[in-house]
């Protein structure tokens, strides 16, 4: 297993001021930042980036909910990053995320959920790249 998982703080969380306190709770957790950084997805990078959802019926929504706003982006490090971060952060909606989750402590609905939390290895690597640079990491 992998130590390193790459995540998104969405939309929704940066927006209603979240930000800084789920950071503060992933490092808390265990987790070391190895790359960090705020940006904000044009509908298209956004479409890319949840591709492997294209024929799902939500697609369209998850598009343009990620593309409405800043995010950021963060590349962490911790053993079985993978699971021990999706642990974290809990169901996808979080009306059935464990208490103390951050998605149960931040989110509204399965929609807009606060954070994205890689589902693999493979796909963390994948998603770190997608974002980073060699340069951007430490
Ligand atoms: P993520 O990829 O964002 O970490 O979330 P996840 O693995 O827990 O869930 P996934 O099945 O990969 O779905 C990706 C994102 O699509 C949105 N979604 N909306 N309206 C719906 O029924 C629905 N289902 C999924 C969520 O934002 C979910 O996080
Ligand atoms: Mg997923």
């Amino acid at each position: 297993m992998s130590n390193r998982t790459f995540t998104m703080i969405k939309p929704d969380a940066m927006k209603n001021g979240h930000a800084g306190a789920i950071i503060d709770r992933i490092i808390k957790e265990g987790f070391k930042v190895v790359a960090l950084k705020m940006t904000k997805l044009s509908a298209e990078k956004a479409g890319e980036f949840y591709a492997v959802h294209k024929e799902r019926p939500f697609y369209g929504e998850l598009v343009e909910f990620m593309s409405s706003g800043p995010i950021t982006a963060a590349i962490l490090e911790k053993e079985n990053a993978v699971t021990a971060f999706r642990d974290l952060i809990g169901a996808t909606n979080p009306a059935n995320a464990a208490e103390g989750t951050i998605r149960k402590l931040y989110a509204a609905s399965v929609g807009e959920n606060a954070v994205h939390g890689s589902d693999s290895d493979e796909n963390a690597k994948i998603e770190g790249d997608f974002f980073f640079s060699g340069l951007e990491r430490f």
